[in-house]
């Protein structure tokens, strides 16, 4: 337990600390890919409610359906902010609430959709994460994810296994996550998995 605090600690400050310049480091993929990406994920939001994990600086909210009724939550207050600044320019009623997806404080069967978008590589437990999400939401909601996997193919998933190290302390995020194993682990049914992009993106649609 004292451990993975530490973890958690750590992994927020990194994020803490890439705050200013996370929509600028992301911004030639975001142009290229993540944008129509994220479009897509959140047509498949089926609401009322929706809970958002990992909102971080707000990226997916211009793409949200006007019907539905948002809170977000994230650990780290600096990406919080930027994601709170998004909302208020969008004139965006969310929810927001600083909170670790590990230890939700939502009362069981809170949600109709539940949804993160490359959040699970970063998430220091991920399977308690991916526990507390199948918790909050409805018998009959949805779990909906954007998640970067660790590469099917075997050098490849040797190659992301050596850098992986560089990449959690640069940037706090995992490359070689197995979130597709992970999100059974706990539970859940997948019903829709789409590869986006070499194996290694994939959109996730799962029920509790
Ligand atoms: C790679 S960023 C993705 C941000 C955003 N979802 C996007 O698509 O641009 C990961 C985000 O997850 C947040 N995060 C990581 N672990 C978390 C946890 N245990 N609880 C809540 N938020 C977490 C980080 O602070 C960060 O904002």
């Amino acid at each position: 337990m004292k451990l993975l605090k530490s973890k958690t600690d750590q992994i927020r400050g990194r994020y803490n600390r890439i705050a200013f310049l996370y929509n600028s480091l992301e911004a030639p993929m975001e142009y290229l890919r993540f944008r129509n990406w994220r479009n897509r994920l959140t047509k498949m939001i089926r609401g009322p409610s929706t809970l958002e994990v990992g909102v971080g600086t707000g990226k997916n909210l211009p793409y949200y359906p006007l019907e539905v009724d948002v809170t977000a939550i994230d650990f780290s207050p600096k990406m919080l902010s930027y994601a709170k600044k998004s909302a208020f320019k969008l004139d965006f009623d969310v929810k927001f609430h600083l909170m670790d997806v590990q230890q939700l404080q939502f009362p069981d069967k809170s949600f109709d959709t539940v949804f993160g978008t490359f959040v699970f590589c970063s998430v220091p437990d991920p399977l308690a994460g991916l526990r507390e999400l199948r918790r909050v939401c409805k018998p009959d909601g949805k779990l909906l994810l954007l998640e970067h996997i660790r590469p099917h193919n075997y050098f490849m998933g040797l190659l992301f296994d050596a850098m992986n190290p560089i990449v959690v302390r640069i940037m706090g995020a995992n490359i070689n996550r197995r979130t597709i194993d992970n999100i059974q682990k706990v539970g859940w049914k997948i019903t829709k998995d789409v590869n986006l992009g070499n194996n290694i993106v994939h959109l996730i649609e799962a029920t509790p």
